[in-house]
């Protein structure tokens, strides 16, 4: 069986290796050439446990290719995934044209019946919209081919996407053509070898699932990032609630942890484009226009409380800032709590000297030139050296090596020996122990 896949992005790259892997041959096709020279190198532009070595064994068995042409890709293959980015319009809806216009260049080169499929995050209603681009195609060529078009949602974690596609939890395909399903069951055949983890539906019910997952994810951060700001008030301990909580089965221990809020590309995206759903479809989305009003208030809450400790005017301030990535595990920085930090505290007059074990090449490149050129900020080369003179460490990602970092340097290289804990990863009494001021989120 051949594959293509559109897009080499996170998605469409980690898909096309994981089918590779199993054995299929896969051309990924992206528009972006010295993106494909790269890859056809071997160079990987993210930052993703085992993918570099899954693509390079496999562009190196001829089963992995990479094209800047859909057309030639498509020859050979009967399954073509679009795997392309969906980004948020200004008013929140996803933007769908990169996926409509990847339609249009399939309508433009079908030859035979295909089975295409939607892995981007699209908003209900979109394989409709794919159907009728590649049909209005078909008719303005005047051929007549038989296609099915198919929403398989995709669930994988940045950080570990690779084991994520490999071993999923669920596989979503949406159809109403008995063809395209057989299809789709031989397709993931080898991933549901010890028991079967495909859930077939509807293709309005998958493009919905996708969205429900994400949106319910995000409610249970913003409910305990609530519970943990009503925490901070009243004295109480959020990881004692936390654990109380999530001991109850119904609840659980997962995606319960407090913080400065979620980033990424999926779940702030995904939840204002299901808001942007909801008002065009005339629901009034109480609940997640709430859900996404506390994670804007909680990717500010350090900075919060850096004011409440140090005043409103920073200025002559200085910031270590432990982690840049949205989360560990990645060099991704979209969405990520670290900048609404730093341009809070840079804007406030402060300066501030920030480290990642990975993200530190993003960051270069993400933020405002000026920021570096005037020296509010910095980017330090190791852990340590970000605490020079410091008058408090804030802790954003919670990357393992900030897990137990040795205190007394800590002490020894900052000005104030004052900590914003933005995950919860220390213990309040043992980092008083050590000297240190501490504020977590919802910490007693
Ligand atoms: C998410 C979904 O998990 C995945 O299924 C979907 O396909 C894409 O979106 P990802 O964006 O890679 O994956 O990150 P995830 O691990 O889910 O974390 C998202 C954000 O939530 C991070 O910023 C993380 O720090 C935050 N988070 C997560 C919390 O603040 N608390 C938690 O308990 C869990």
């Amino acid at each position: 069986m051949r594959l293509t896949v559109v897009g080499t992005g996170y998605v469409g790259l980690v898909t096309g290796a994981c089918f590779a892997e199993m054995g299929l041959t896969v051309t990924c096709v992206d528009i972006d050439e010295a993106k494909v020279a790269a890859l056809r190198r071997g160079e990987i532009p993210i930052h993703e446990p085992g993918l570099e070595p899954l693509v390079k064994s496999n562009v190196a068995e001829g089963r992995l290719s990479f094209s800047t042409s859909l057309a030639e890709a498509m020859q050979n293959s009967s399954i073509h995934f679009i795997a392309v980015g969906t980004p948020p319009d200004d008013d929140g809806s996803a933007d769908l044209s990169h996926v409509l216009a990847v339609a249009r260049d399939i309508g433009r080169n079908l030859e035979r019946y295909a089975v295409i499929v939607d892995k981007s995050t699209v908003p209900v209603g979109t394989a409709d919209r794919v159907r009728q681009t590649i049909q209005a195609e078909l008719d303005a060529r005047g051929v007549d081919i038989e296609f099915d078009v198919v929403s398989n949602p995709e669930f994988l974690k940045e950080g570990a996407a690779v084991e994520d596609f490999m071993k999923p939890d669920r596989i979503i395909i949406g159809t109403d053509s008995e063809r395209a399903a057989e299809k789709m069951r031989q397709l993931y055949a080898p991933f549901n070898r010890n028991h079967q983890r495909t859930l077939f539906m509807g293709v309005r019910d998958a493009e919905m699932t996708k969205y429900a997952a994400n949106a319910m994810l995000a409610t249970k951060i913003s409910f305990i990032n609530e519970i943990a700001v009503l925490c901070d008030r009243l004295g109480v301990d959020v990881e004692n609630v936390r654990r109380g909580i999530g001991s109850d089965q119904r609840i659980g221990y997962h995606f319960i942890y407090p913080g400065c809020g979620y980033g990424g590309s999926c779940f702030p995206k995904d939840v204002k484009a299901l808001v942007r759903t909801a008002h065009e479809s005339g629901v009034e989305p109480t609940l997640l226009q709430a859900v996404e009003a506390r994670n804007q208030a909680q990717r500010r809450l350090l900075f919060d409380k850096i004011v409440e400790r140090f005043g409103a005017d920073l200025s002559g301030l200085h910031f270590a800032v432990w982690g840049l990535a949205f989360k560990p595990g990645t060099d991704d920085m979209r969405e990520a709590s670290s900048r609404v930090l730093i341009e809070a505290l840079t804007s406030a007059g402060a300066s501030v000297c920030a480290y990642d074990p990975v993200a530190m090449w993003v960051a270069r490149r993400e933020f405002a030139e000026d920021l570096f050129a005037d020296g509010r900020l910095q980017l330090a080369e190791n852990q340590y050296d970000a605490l020079d003179g410091a008058d408090a460490m804030v802790l954003v990602t919670e990357w393992k090596p900030f897990r137990f970092p040795d205190f007394g340097q800590m002490k020894r290289r900052m000005r104030r020996p004052v900590i914003f804990d933005g995950r919860n990863q220390y213990d309040p009494r043992m980092v008083k122990e050590e000297g240190f001021e501490y504020a977590g989120i919802g910490r007693r």
